[in-house]
């Protein structure tokens, strides 16, 4: 049976769980590192599941032991972690840089670093000598990057090659330049390149495609079409996973987040109360006290 088949064919409970639950990615009770091969099993039982950004060791660790399943070290560092405007100014040191202390922060996960802009645009041998460093200096166990039929070629090399590639369409943040942030796929003739975009990574042999951006009906004919799973990040609820980039999950982001991102946590608030209170007792002399003081 293909894994298309078995996912329409899956039953999920109605609680969404998979029926034998000690397999799931997400609240299984394998404590191994997780491989592509076992996000692929869980598309075909139907099972959906969680991806979150991470960019240091000790975030990666809590993101673990919570059972997030597949952790992408992504060019968002670019924004969220290293202070630029955008992904695109993004180096492959810091990406290996932050993707190894993630990989160190974490044991059960599945790692994903991104291959960030001009990493691979020269082509299948750039892309293979950049994804080669990621997966041996920095111990991940897939990479990502951006494009459809334009990465056709660097993807297929990677995977001829052994390294496991999750592609990235619809909203490609590393073109902000040419693109803008919108919404794509609007409209017949970018639906219609949005599926030969998708079918071309799966082709290439990708094991996952992230949809970012994409009208929630197109996602979920995109993921209808395919047999590997597509991350939904602002792509409706059809897609077989759900990516979040965690410092907006989490509430650290300043200023304006995207309207598809959901606020679970205002750690912004906390962090922000912690170090005023903290300056209060220094400044009136309440921190150290005795029981932080040596003789
Ligand atoms: O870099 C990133 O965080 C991403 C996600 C938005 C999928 O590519």
């Amino acid at each position: 049976m293909s894994l298309q088949a078995a996912r329409n064919q899956s039953a999920p409970s109605p609680a969404g769980a998979p029926a034998d639950s000690s397999k799931a990615l997400y609240g299984g009770k394998s404590t191994r590192r997780i491989s592509v091969h076992d996000i692929a099993a869980a598309t075909g039982r139907g099972e959906k599941w969680p991806m979150l950004t991470a960019y240091d060791a000790m975030t990666a660790s809590v993101f673990d032991e919570a059972g997030i399943p597949v952790m992408l070290v992504g060019d968002s560092m670019g924004n969220c972690h290293l202070g630029y405007e955008t992904t695109v100014p993004v180096t492959m040191d810091e990406i290996a840089i932050l993707s190894a202390a993630v990989v160190r922060g974490t044991r059960r996960a599945l790692i994903v670093a991104d291959l960030p802009f001009g990493a691979y645009q020269e082509g299948p041998v750039q892309a293979l000598r950049n994804a080669t460093r990621l997966i041996k200096e920095s111990g991940v166990g897939a990479v990502k990057l951006e494009g459809g039929e334009r990465s056709h070629e660097q993807i297929k090399l990677l995977v001829d090659a052994g390294i496991p590639v999750m592609a990235h369409i619809g909203l490609t943040p590393q073109s902000v330049n040419a693109m803008g942030y919108r919404v794509q796929g609007r409209g017949e003739e970018a639906a219609q390149q949005m599926l030969r975009d998708a079918k071309a990574v799966q082709d290439a042999g990708a094991f996952a495609v992230v949809l970012e951006l994409v009208p929630a009906e197109l996602a979920a004919e995109v993921t209808r079409t395919l047999h590997i799973p597509t991350v939904g990040i602002g792509a409706g609820p059809d897609t077989d996973a759900q990516v979040l980039v965690y410092t907006d999950m989490v509430g650290l982001t300043g200023g304006k987040v995207p309207r598809f991102t959901k606020q679970y946590a205002n750690l912004r608030q906390v962090l922000g109360d912690a170090a005023k209170e903290f300056a209060e007792e220094v400044v009136g002399g309440a921190f150290p006290a005795a029981e932080h003081t040596f003789h």
